[in-house]
């Protein structure tokens, strides 16, 4: 039975910036406080919507794999904020890459979507269902941030990051999988308003809303727990694990997560400082930059562990391939933009408060 390995990979970054001293002059924070209890520098705010950014890390893993779009059996995009409720932001990325043979879905598990893409594409390879599988999180998180609530407003960025996963019969690939959920805590991290529910109170209307203390609780716990799991599925133990890829939602939930399971500082992975957290899209960021840096070798064992919204968890093992540079390279990028992130976020504000009639 084939397994899928990751052969590609990309990421895109929108180009406005927005730095704790920009939030100092939006909401009542300080850069102190936001560092300390989180670990976040900046974020970066897009001027385009989820698919723009998707397509462009998808052009980028295309060409780190050697690959044509139209090689493509099937496009994952793993969002929470899609451009709009249908249809799926893949098939606004599907044209936008020219993957004309692709059948295209999205996958929403919040922050824990791409971990849940990789168990799905990773299934369609074993099945024989599909050869080749682009799996990209992207996301705009800054629409369902609200100025008027620091809890929130300061935590997220947006951002998109991709991989190609291909069939391989030899020893690398991914190895082992897990995925949870508890659903009773669902309304501990949820955003509101653009479902089929009536009577949001307008407080807590298209923003997200967070019981931090519920979240990151359960986050030190299940992405622990999740991790633990798939390295002993994978008949390894933690001694073997290279390099831990977790979701970047908050550097002392990592932290904890990373204590719990004994792995040393060393072998995890942090960026959260250059982008907040970016939802679905924070691992594949993580996983690009770790390659850039040089952090992953071929034969490595790597660990990626989500935990989000749901509340959903999953971890994956991936014994690394050949490939730690990329094949090809791609110049496709979004385009320009003369706004600020403050800017960008101010607009959004705008049509909160309008959406209000406030
Ligand atoms: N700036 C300044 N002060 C703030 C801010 C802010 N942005 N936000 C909250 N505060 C204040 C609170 O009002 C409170 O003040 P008070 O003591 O006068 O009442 C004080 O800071 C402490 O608030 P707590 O909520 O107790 O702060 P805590 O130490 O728990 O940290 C945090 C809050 C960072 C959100 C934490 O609970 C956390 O990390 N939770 C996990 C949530 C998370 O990371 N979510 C990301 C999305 S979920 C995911 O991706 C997995």
């Amino acid at each position: 039975m084939p397994r899928a390995t990751i052969t590609g990979w990309g990421k895109c970054v929108p180009p406005a910036v927005l730095r704790n001293s920009d939030l100092e002059k939006l909401t009542d924070t300080t850069d102190e406080w936001i560092t300390t209890r989180t670990g976040i520098k900046e974020r970066h705010i897009s001027h385009v919507e989820t698919s723009d950014m998707a397509a462009v890390a998808g052009h980028h893993a295309l060409a780190a794999a050697g690959l044509d779009a139209t090689e493509i059996d099937v496009i994952i995009v793993a969002t929470c904020t899609p451009d709009r409720l249908l249809p799926s932001a893949a098939s606004f990325v599907q044209p936008k890459l020219g993957a004309v043979n692709a059948g295209v879905m999205d996958i929403n598990a919040v922050c824990s979507g791409f971990v849940y893409g990789m168990v799905v594409g990773n299934g369609l390879i074993a099945s024989r269902a599909a050869d080749k599988v682009l799996l990209i999180g992207s996301e705009k998180m800054s629409v369902l941030l609200d100025m008027d609530d620091r809890s929130t407003a300061v935590l997220f960025g947006d951002g998109a990051g991709a991989i190609v996963l291909e069939a391989s019969d030899g020893p690398d690939g991914v190895l082992s999988t897990n995925l949870g959920t508890d659903g009773t805590l669902a309304h501990a991290l949820t955003a509101s308003g653009f479902g089929t529910e009536d009577d949001v109170p307008p407080e807590i209307d298209h923003k997200i809303y967070m019981n931090g203390r519920e979240i990151y609780r359960n986050a030190v716990v299940e992405m622990g727990k999740a991790a633990a799991k798939a390295v002993e599925e994978a008949g390894l133990s933690i001694d073997d694990v290279d390099l831990l890829i977790p979701h970047q939602a908050n550097s002392r939930i990592i932290d904890a997560v990373a204590r719990r399971i004994n792995l040393p500082d060393e072998k995890v992975y942090m960026n959260i400082a250059s982008y907040g957290n970016t939802s679905a899209a924070s691992i594949p960021i993580a996983l690009t930059d770790a390659l850039e840096e040089g952090r992953i070798a071929s034969g490595d064992l790597v660990v990626f562990v989500a935990f989000g919204s749901g509340l959903t968890w999953g971890a994956a093992t991936v014994r690394w391939g050949e490939r730690t540079t990329p094949l090809g390279t791609s110049d496709a990028r979004l385009p320009d933009t003369d706004k600020t992130g403050a800017e960008l976020m101010l607009a959004v504000q705008e049509r909160r408060r309008a959406r209000r009639g406030g």
